[in-house]
C-alpha cells in the first residue's frame, strides 16, 4: 500500500465553486451493496483506491435515507435512526470530517439526520450506504449537480464499497489508474435480474472485532496468498460480467462463491489470522453446498463478518424458505 501524496480535501475542493450557495433542506437515498467480486485491498489508504475492480448488487430500497438541513443552534447536530448521537462518537467525527471536505472552513451548522432501514437482523454494512447518501444529500444542499461518476469518487473516499452504492442494480467499480483516483469510480451495467434473490442468514450481531480497513491492512502486509488476489479478482470480474450477461444462474453464483472464499483464504493466512467465521457460519456453508448435491441451485457469499448472503433465483424461494426459517429475503430488481 502506497501512502498518497494527494489528499482528498485537495481533490473534492476541485469540483467546488469558492463559496458555498446552499438551501433549506435536502434528502437523499442510497442502497446498500453486496460485492460478488470483492474489493479486498488498498493501493492508497487516503483515497481508498483499491488494488482490484469489484462488482457489487444493490439492495433496492434497503439502504440510507439521509437529510441534511440548516441547524440553528450555531453547532452541528448528528442523527442517527431517530436518535441525537454525540458530537464525539465514532459516527459523528467521521460525518462530520466527511462534511467538512465540502465545507472548507465556511460556517455552516448543519442537521445530518441518517436512518437506515437495513432490517437490524440482517447483519449488513451500513457504511457504504451511509456515504453515498451523504454524498447524495450534500449535491442537492448545495445544488453542486455533481455528475454520477464524481459523486461515486466523492463515496468512495468515505468508504470504498460507497463508490458502488451511488448506483442501483449490478454496478461495477473500475480500480482506475490515476493518483487522484478520479478514474476509480463505479458505473451501472446495463442487465437485470428480475428474478434474482439474496438471502440474508445472519448468524451473529456481535460487531466485528477488525474492521475492513485495518482487516485488508493486515492481509496486504502479512498474507503470502495475498499476492495472488488481484489476478484472481480480475479474471472472476470478467467470468462474472460474462454470466451475467448470458444470465448464467450457476456461473455467476459459484464465481461469487469462490471469490468470496478466496478473499477469506487471504485473509486467514495472514497474521494473526484473520477468522471472521464462526461455526455457525460453517455450518450454513455445509448446508449450502449439500442443498446444491440435492439438485438446490444456491450459492453463497460472505463479507468481513460471520454472515452469509444467499444466492438464489426465484424458483428455489420456497425451499430455501423451509431450510432457512430466519432468511430474510431481498429482490434486488423489485423497483
Ligand atoms: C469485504 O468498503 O467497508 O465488504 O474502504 O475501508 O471503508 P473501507 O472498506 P469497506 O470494505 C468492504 C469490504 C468487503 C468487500 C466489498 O464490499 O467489496
Amino acid at each position: 500500500m502506497s501512502n498518497s501524496s494527494i489528499d482528498k480535501a485537495s481533490v473534492v475542493n476541485r469540483y467546488l465553486p469558492s463559496r458555498l450557495v446552499s438551501r433549506e433542506y435536502a434528502d437523499a437515498f442510497a442502497p446498500s451493496n453486496i460485492a460478488l467480486c470483492k474489493y479486498w485491498g488498498k493501493r492508497d489508504a487516503e483515497l481508498n483506491l483499491p488494488v482490484n475492480s469489484s462488482l457489487s448488487i444493490s439492495l433496492a430500497h434497503l439502504g440510507s435515507h439521509t437529510n441534511i438541513s440548516h441547524s440553528e443552534t450555531g453547532l452541528d447536530k448528528v442523527r442517527l435512526n431517530n436518535k441525537d448521537l454525540s458530537l464525539d462518537s465514532n459516527f459523528s467525527r467521521k460525518v462530520i470530517a466527511f462534511v467538512d471536505l465540502f465545507r472548507r472552513g465556511q460556517k455552516i451548522p448543519l442537521i445530518v439526520d441518517t436512518r437506515n432501514n437495513i432490517p437490524t437482523a440482517a447483519g449488513l454494512a451500513s457504511s457504504a450506504s451511509g456515504f453515498a447518501a451523504l454524498v447524495l444529500a450534500l449535491d442537492d444542499f448545495f445544488s453542486l449537480k455533481l455528475e454520477n461518476s464524481v459523486l461515486s469518487a466523492f463515496a468512495r473516499m468515505g468508504s470504498g464499497s460507497a463508490s458502488r452504492s451511488i448506483y442501483s442494480g449490478f454496478v461495477r467499480w473500475d480500480m482506475g489508474s490515476q493518483s487522484d483516483g478520479m478514474d476509480s469510480v463505479a458505473s451501472q451495467l446495463d442487465n437485470r435480474w428480475p428474478n434474482l434473490r439474496i438471502g440474508l442468514i445472519k448468524v451473529s450481531s456481535v460487531q466485528k472485532p477488525v474492521d475492513s480497513r485495518s482487516g485488508m491492512n493486515r492481509t496486504i502486509e502479512t498474507s503470502k496468498l495475498y499476492p495472488s488476489w488481484p489476478e484472481q479478482a480480475g479474471s472472476d470480474l470478467i467470468t462474472l460480467e460474462q454470466a451475467i450477461a448470458d444470465r448464467d444462474f450457476a456461473r455467476m453464483g459459484a464465481c461469487a462463491e469462490k471469490n468470496a472464499m478466496s478473499m477469506h483464504a487471504t485473509m486467514m493466512s495472514a497474521w494473526p489470522p484473520l477468522v471472521y467465521w464462526l461455526p455457525e457460519s460453517l455450518a450454513v456453508m455445509h448446508k449450502v453446498w449439500q442443498l446444491r448435491e440435492a439438485g438446490v441451485a444456491v450459492y453463497f457469499t460472505m463479507d468481513a463478518g460471520p454472515n452469509l448472503k444467499l444466492l438464489f433465483e426465484a424458483c428455489s424461494l420456497s425451499v430455501l424458505e423451509t431450510e432457512f426459517v430466519s432468511m430474510e429475503v431481498i429482490q434486488p430488481f423489485s423497483d
